[in-house]
């Protein structure tokens, strides 16, 4: 049986922390040393490391630069209010991936449980980290696995974004399936969305897949009905940046789209993630704040201007598909099929 190897997205080598950097895909591979908090703020918030369940990993490693440099002898109470600090500041990188949050705060609570020095404390923030990077790596094998077998049988199927090992410390959440199902002998062909207007699909996931050696086609998001209609794909899978208590999910722009066609298609829409990307404490889609980006990267490509100079823009980050377009909610604990609001709750627990 072929394995296929994941990403390294962002790894502690046992003295420093690295990432690849996503903005330069796919033609240059550049691994980024990250030092301090700032240095990390700026990583996530220009998608040099992206992807929910990846930038919940990258924090966790930059909460513990925010405390590292602190002498040893420094009162603990002082070290406790810094860690404080420097969670709300990582966690104000990015709003709508409730990953960044979750991973800030279950790390900042181990620290914080952890008895003893200045000393004691950083040392349970690096072991925090390095913890959340191995869970998160499993879940996404146990995602991939619960996965492969909703896609059996199947020939093609169409993905939006990156939600693949580039997003996440593993083999990623709408690709792990087809990886997993792809290690057992069953090659899907993945039909990938280029996603504007940052072309994630186009650099990251065709990038990772022609990697991995699972064949790929290029569209752009404007032909994702034709090749339903013409039957190429049997399933749409994606990924999620934050799951409502009811079932209704953000992620990246375009996805509800793809939702409306593949629901016209007659196709399942799948939505992969892990059971932290659910928020409980956020009743619906409508109270999920969506992040909104520079007009540059709409108006521009590549420094070259493809719009007037001055024209009004509208650059949401992502968008909320309503529970009832949701097929089925993949999760290292299991599907989750309808009605959700139960079955989130279950899952949880
Ligand atoms: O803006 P990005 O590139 O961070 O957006 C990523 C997505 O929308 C992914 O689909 C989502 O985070 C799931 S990743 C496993």
């Amino acid at each position: 049986m072929r394995t296929i190897d994941a990403v390294d997205t962002v790894s502690f080598d046992g003295t420093e922390v690295t990432m690849l950097d996503q903005t330069r895909l796919p033609g240059e591979r550049v691994r980024l040393t990250i030092q301090d908090t700032a240095q990390m703020h700026e990583a996530i918030r220009t998608l040099r490391v992206r992807g929910a369940p990846a930038i919940g990993v990258a924090a966790a490693f930059g909460l513990w630069l925010g405390v590292r440099a602190l002498p040893d002898d420094t009162p603990r109470a002082e070290a406790e209010t810094q860690l404080r600090r420097e969670q709300a500041y990582l966690a104000g990188a990015r709003p709508t991936a409730v990953n960044l949050t979750w991973a800030l705060e279950r790390c900042a609570a181990e620290a914080l449980q952890t008895p003893g020095s200045t000393a004691d404390l950083k040392r349970a923030a690096l072991e925090a980290a390095i913890r959340l990077r191995s869970d998160e790596e499993a879940t996404t094998r146990r995602i991939g696995e619960h996965g492969a077998a909703l896609l059996a049988g199947l020939q093609g199927v169409l993905t939006h974004c990156n939600a693949g090992s580039a997003a996440t410390v593993g083999l990623g959440t709408a690709l792990a399936p087809i990886y997993v199902a792809a290690e057992r002998g069953h090659v899907l062909h993945v039909f990938a969305d280029e996603t504007r207007p940052l072309l994630q699909g186009a650099r990251i996931t065709a990038w990772e897949l022609q990697e991995a050696g699972v064949p790929v086609t290029v569209i752009t998001d404007s032909m994702a009905a034709v090749v339903m209609r013409q039957g190429k794909v049997g399933a749409v899978i994606v990924g999620c940046d934050r799951v409502a208590a009811n079932g209704d999910v953000a992620n990246k722009i375009g996805t509800y789209g793809v939702a409306l066609l593949a629901r016209a298609h007659g196709l399942p829409f799948y939505v992969a993630g892990p059971t932290s990307t659910i928020d409980l404490a956020t009743p619906d889609g409508d109270h999920i704040e969506i992040e909104q980006r520079a007009a540059q990267e709409v108006t521009h490509h590549g420094g070259v201007a493809m719009a007037p100079a001055g024209v009004d823009v509208f650059n949401p980050a992502f968008d909320v598909t309503p529970a009832e377009l949701v097929t089925a909610l993949i999760t290292e604990r299991g599907v989750i099929y309808p009605p959700y609001t139960q079955g989130l709750r279950d899952v949880k627990a």
